[in-house]
């Protein structure tokens, strides 16, 4: 698999009018070719402002993605996005999953499996987020929880080049709280070992394990050089060019 080692990928969720989002991307696109070779970053802007972003940093080698997506081609879904138009936009990945659609639109696994179909369908990478909340981590079943939705959520047959898993335990999103090195690397073993037992350890084992949840650059390094984490799902420090790029630059 020739890809990067690492997926930087930033969420900017539903942040920033148009010229903000200019000139965050446009930070992004000049930072982008001194990124370490080893990353592969990607911006995921509200819809609205894709194709801006998207025009913003052609020829910087950063990518753009959509926060999620119908599972149906078209039709009747007032406010919804479909996979297809994403790629049409110039996306190459799309985040599924993510705790605040869990959260706040009711998505359950089975419909974050369908949207990851949809994104496969559709020629899109999806990101998969799995996490715990913290009362699952306080009875301690964060990684039995987190193999729960991998399995889940996960569609038949992808390998490395076709998906990448974010985990972001919900009580770390935004909150400045992060797990400990150990907690971490305990949930990525759980996911790779979910993922090697459903594809077979070829396929399993060569799929990007993101970590997400308050990342920023001066945590970033303790967290990417941990065995089976693979890059960063970035939030509030994404809406930065600079952090997001020196976070980029820990994976050096
Ligand atoms: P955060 O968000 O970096 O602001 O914690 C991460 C995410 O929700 O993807």
């Amino acid at each position: 698999m020739s890809q990067p080692e690492y997926l930087i990928a930033g969420n900017w969720k539903m942040n920033g009018l148009g010229a903000d989002a200019d000139a965050l991307a446009k930070g992004v696109a000049a930072g982008a070719s001194s990124a370490p070779a080893v990353t592969e970053l990607l911006v995921c802007p509200p819809y609205l402002h894709i194709d801006r972003v998207s025009a913003a940093l052609a020829g910087s080698g950063a990518q753009v993605g959509g926060q999620d997506c119908h599972n149906e081609i078209s039709g009747a879904f007032t406010g919804d996005v479909s996979a297809e138009m994403l790629a049409d936009m110039g996306c190459s990945y799309v985040i599924v999953g993510h705790s605040e659609r869990r959260d706040g639109h009711r998505e359950g696994d089975p419909a974050i499996w369908a949207k990851a179909s949809a994104a496969l369908r559709a020629g899109l990478k999806p990101i998969i987020c799995v996490g715990e909340t913290e009362q699952e981590r306080l009875a301690g079943k964060a990684e039995e929880t987190v193999a729960r939705q991998v399995r889940a959520c996960t569609p038949d047959g992808v390998d490395g080049s076709k998906i990448a898993l974010a985990y972001e335990p919900v009580w770390a999103i935004g909150s400045g709280r992060t797990p400990t090195r150990d907690e971490i690397a305990a949930v990525h073993k759980a996911m790779r070992d979910a993922l090697e037992d459903m594809l077979g350890a070829d396929a399993g084992g060569g799929i990007r394990l993101l970590y997400g949840g308050s990342v920023k650059p001066s945590n970033a390094k303790e967290i990417m050089t941990l065995d089976n984490v693979n890059g960063a799902l970035i939030g509030g420090a994404s809406l930065k060019a600079e952090d997001f790029l020196g976070i980029a630059a820990t994976c050096a």
